[in-house]
């Protein structure tokens, strides 16, 4: 299964997007994950349309976006017209979760599922044959630099073995303290999906984003 990580733009450094992004694309990476928060699913604010628009416009990185927003339906379509390739929503935050992947589906993108830490394992499975990724967070949604949870390990490997026993080679992203110590921990859980903020922006970001490309080649 491949092995992806994402870095987070949450913790670029915004005066310097653009040459942020720029660094990161130099160094291999191939994703780049956005976090869109609304205030009121999670307590802070983030990026938005804009952002996705002028980044679109500059990098050919796979744009995965992470929507930390509620009623998701809302914003498919302009985070698809806006340049996303794969649209992540919260599962807890949508009122009709099949009737989100079917409009993520229709705008032709990926579609990805997020549970917070308190969602089950099995509040997915109804949906995994129609979803592409799953997200499992592992912090509560919201805030960068936070300490990864390791009682969410149980969750990506029950995630993983149903996704095993129905055949499916869906992708299990992890958010929220990632670093090369824990990624070891979730890749052996099952997740093939990195998300990484804080330790691919802070401090050198060459030498930080080699320390996980040993991990994920190994
Ligand atoms: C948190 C966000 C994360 C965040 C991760 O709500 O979804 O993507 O950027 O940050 P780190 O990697 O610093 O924990
Ligand atoms: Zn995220």
């Amino acid at each position: 299964m491949r092995k992806i990580l994402a870095p987070s733009i949450l913790a670029a450094d915004f005066w310097n997007l653009g040459e942020e992004v720029q660094k990161i694309t130099d160094c291999g990476a191939k994703w780049l994950h956005v976090d869109v928060m609304d205030g009121m699913f999670v307590p802070n604010l983030s990026v938005g349309v804009p952002v996705v628009e002028t980044m679109r416009k500059h990098s050919s990185l796979f744009f995965d976006v992470h929507l930390m927003i509620e009623d998701p339906i809302r914003y498919i379509r302009v985070f698809s017209d806006a340049g996303a390739d794969s649209i992540t929503f919260h599962l807890e935050a949508a009122p009709d979760p099949s009737a989100v992947i079917d409009l993520i589906r229709a705008c032709g993108k990926r579609v990805g599922i997020s549970v917070k830490p308190g969602t089950p394992a099995d509040a997915v499975y109804p949906y995994l044959e129609k979803t592409d990724m799953v997200l499992v967070m592992t912090v509560e949604p919201g805030f960068g630099g936070q300490a990864f949870r390791d009682d969410m390990l149980p969750k990506i490997r029950a995630i993983r073995e149903r996704a095993d026993a129905l055949g499916l080679e869906t992708d299990i992203q992890v958010d929220g303290g990632i670093n090369t110590g824990t990624a070891k921990q979730v890749l052996l859980a099952g997740a093939n999906v990195l998300v990484a903020g804080s330790t691919v922006f802070h401090g050198d970001i060459g030498s930080n984003i080699n320390a996980f490309k040993e991990i994920l080649c190994n």
